[in-house]
Order: structure tokens, then sequence, then C-alpha cells
């Protein structure tokens, strides 16, 4: 799966950025990267029009990408799945919508759920003229029985959304999330050792609900990780020269760690990998290092060099990778 970003999204950013000091911009990625950094939600970081572009021209690319790997991964797993709706909750500026819409060109409807005027706005501007979305500005967190329900989809994504969240929330919103979802339910977070955390609350309550776990995981069982390890992956993405200049950075790539879950309903036909690779493989003269998740639990598999078919496989196993 491609992690660049689509033409379409591409020229709506370089439309938004017409005009804009690039040295305004810098100063807005770094001031709200860092506060990101030091815990604060969107709600205290976006204020308005210029902070919103300043996130969606250093963090969209990488947020986009891990949906993107992510919903790869989905596809892979349910290989019949063609959503017609999604609901993208805590969209933010949208790329996990763009990045659904290139994996499943099926998606005909789109409803957008977030706090932020100026992340939807955004959003809107950007996807002018390609999609349309439905709005609803509100709270994802909003557990008073009288709250709205989520519009039912057949996809339902949270990407970096659930850590904005109260902790004491976190699975009243995993609930409704489910209660909307039709057939997959998505989940990103950072690849930290919180957002890993957020992710294994969030699949021990689907499976108490009966999801099936299609992604990352090789079987439903408890995960078979300890303390300090923790499931997380990592993708690769271009950096634009805007997207370079806001970082003040001059690598043309970077590498967004990410965890994520793939959850779904019963009728999705579809099954998780017999096992996973949970780290870079660690190639050596000998043979190959494998660190799999398996319905066995975590298993070290070395495969030697002599076992020339083995080896042949393994060579081209990345991390993330399914068996
Ligand atoms: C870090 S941004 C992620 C945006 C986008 N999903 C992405 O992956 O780039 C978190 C988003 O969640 C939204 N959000 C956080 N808490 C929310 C809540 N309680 N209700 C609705 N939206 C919320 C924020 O406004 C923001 O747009």
């Amino acid at each position: 799966m491609a992690s660049e970003l689509p033409p379409g999204l591409r020229v709506a950013l370089e439309r938004e950025l017409t005009g804009v000091s690039r040295r305004d911009l810098a100063g807005r990625a770094a001031a709200t990267s860092r506060a990101y950094r030091s815990g604060r939600g969107s709600a205290g970081v976006i204020r308005g029009r210029d902070d919103a572009l300043a996130y969606a021209l250093t963090r969209l690319p990488a947020t986009f990408a891990a949906c993107a790997a992510a919903f790869g991964e989905a596809q892979a797993r349910a290989p019949g799945f063609a959503p017609a709706s999604l609901l993208d909750a805590g969209c933010g500026p949208g790329g996990g919508t763009w990045a659904a819409r290139e994996v499943w060109p099926s998606i005909a409807r789109v409803d957008w759920l977030d706090a932020s005027t100026p992340f939807l706005d955004l959003a809107q501007r950007l996807s002018a003229g390609t999609f349309e979305a439905r709005i609803t500005r509100g709270d994802l967190g909003a557990t008073a029985p009288s709250a709205t329900a989520l519009s039912a989809a057949d996809l339902v994504l949270a990407s970096y959304a659930l850590a904005e969240v109260a902790p004491a929330q976190q699975l009243q919103v995993i609930d409704r999330l489910w209660d909307a979802t039709l057939g997959l339910l998505v989940l990103a977070e950072p690849g930290t050792p919180a957002g890993y955390a957020r992710i294994l609350a969030a699949r021990d309550a689907l499976l108490a609900r009966g999801a099936n776990l299609l992604a990352p995981c090789a079987h439903a069982a408890p995960c078979p990780l300890a303390a300090p390890d923790w499931c997380h992956f990592a993708v690769r993405l271009p950096r634009s020269r805007d997207h370079k200049a806001a970082k003040g950075v001059d690598a043309p790539f970077e590498d967004e760690p990410y965890a994520y879950l793939v959850a779904a309903r019963p009728g999705v036909a579809g099954g998780p990998a017999p096992a996973r690779v949970l780290a870079q493989p660690r190639a050596g003269k000998p043979g190959i290092d494998l660190k799999l998740c398996t319905p066995d639990g975590l298993e070290r598999r070395f495969v030697p060099r002599r076992d020339k078919a083995a080896h042949a496989v393994a060579r081209r196993l990345d991390w993330g990778d399914a068996l």
C-alpha cells in the first residue's frame, strides 16, 4: 500500500498553502507538535485555520500512511469486503478518509465526526471537488443516554483520536464505535506503549462483544507480549519540500510508528493471518531470526540459510507482514 498522499490531496494541500508564510507555518508546526507531545489534545492545540494547516502539512502525511498500512492489512484479511459507507470518527483534516478511499473505491458515503471546527473546515476545503462528506461537529465521548448515536457505516475508523478521549471514557467510546460498525472497525494509535495499551484495552472490549479480530493479531487469545515489550509497527513516508521546511529537517522521508487493530462483525468473510512478524527480521550469515505472533503465543523462529525454500520466503518478510 502506497504511503504517498494521493495526487488530489497533494494538490488541495498546495492550494491551501498558497500565500501562507512558510516561516509562520514552521513556527506553528513546532508549537503544535510540542503541545501534542506534552499531552494536550487537539482542542487546546488547534486554535484556528493556520494551526490546522500546520497539522495537515506535518502530521497528516504520517497518520495517512499509518491508516493506509492498517487498511492494507484489513483488505488482505477480508478481500471480499467492499464498504459503501465510512464513518471517520475524530477525522481531523480527513487524511484517514482519503486513505480509505484509496483502498476501497466502493466507498460512496462518508460521515465525519469531530469536535474541532478548524479541522472540519479544513477537511471540507481539502476534499472539495473530490468527494463530499456529511459533517457532524460533536463529541465522540458523549455517553449520556440522550447522546445521538453515531451514524452506522460499513467501515468505521478512529485514527489517533482515542488518545484524546479521557481514559475513563475510552471503553464507552469503543462501545459506541462498535455499535456504529456494520462491517469493519479500524483503530490506529501512535506506536507508543500508551497507544498500544489503548489498543489492547479496545481489543479486550471488542472480543467481549463478539468481534472477530483480523489484524494485527494472529489469534483471539490474550496478547502474548509482556512489558516492556509492546506491539507496534512502522511505516515509511516521503516528505514534501514544504513538509521538510516546516519541520526544519533535510531527510526526504520519515518513519511513523503506529499501533492498530482491525475488528470485524461476524458477517464479514475473513480471518487473521496464521502468524505476524512483530519486529524487523534479523538477517545474518547462518540465517534469519523472526519474532512472530502466532496462535500458540510469541515465537522466535530461526530460518537457516541451508533451508533454501524457507529462507527465500523469510528474506522477503518485513516487520508487520503476515506469514
Ligand atoms: C490527533 S487528531 C487525529 C486526526 C485524524 N484522525 C488523523 O488521524 O490525522 C485527533 C482528532 O480527534 C478529535 N477529537 C478528540 N477528542 C474528540 C472528541 N471527544 N469528540 C470528537 N472529536 C474528538 C480532535 O478534534 C482531532 O481532530
